[in-house]
């Protein structure tokens, strides 16, 4: 599978506006995760683009399933097993709602960066001229301890970063800050 084919995918779904946009956060800071684990010699599973992959489809089916939690991910895995996709990108994707067992980089990556890329957006939009431009590390780490910010961002999967990827949370919100700022104009941000 292609990260097109994926955003295919993301579009016979219906996926509304703001979906597509955190799909495609997503998206990024898994590939700019992707190159941080082969900088620092960790070795991540699969190619660049399968941890794009990760990140457009994690959600896929959020909106279409009614946003229940016990059929998330279902309808999407269902479309990967029929394509024949690989069993470590569809073992992230319902890894990231605890429906499997996170046992590799990708699948702990996609579940610390999910609600990361959340918070981020949350961060931009607080800024007077609303751009990620004008987001620092700093300002998100703030709204990161301060609990009343963003409060549906839950902080808890953002935290493994440290205790499963072994990345200190200020280097991995620079991480995910970077590869948002880089794709601004997608994200339209
Ligand atoms: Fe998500």
């Amino acid at each position: 599978m292609t990260a097109k084919e994926a955003s295919e995918i993301l579009k016979d779904l219906k996926n509304s506006p703001n979906m597509v946009k955190h799909a495609l956060a997503c998206e990024h800071a898994m590939a700019a995760l992707f190159d941080y684990f082969e900088k620092t010699g960790k070795k991540p599973e699969l190619t660049k683009e399968d941890w794009e992959i990760v990140g457009i489809l994690h959600d896929a089916d959020y909106e279409v399933t009614g946003k229940s939690l016990d059929r998330h991910t279902d309808e999407t895995v269902k479309k990967l097993e029929q394509l024949g996709v690989r069993p470590l990108i569809i073992d992230a994707i319902r890894g990231h709602c605890d429906k499997a067992e996170r046992k590799t980089l990708i699948a702990k990556s996609i579940y610390a960066a999910d609600e990361l890329t959340g918070l981020i957006v949350a961060s931009a939009l607080v800024q007077p001229d609303k751009k990620l431009a004008s987001v620092s590390v700093e300002s998100v780490l703030k709204k990161f301890r301060d609990k009343s910010f963003a409060s549906g961002a839950n902080r808890d999967p953002i935290k493994t970063c440290e205790s499963e990827l072994d990345i200190p949370l200020e280097e991995f919100a620079s991480i995910a800050l970077k590869a948002m700022q880089n794709h601004s104009a997608d994200l339209e941000l």
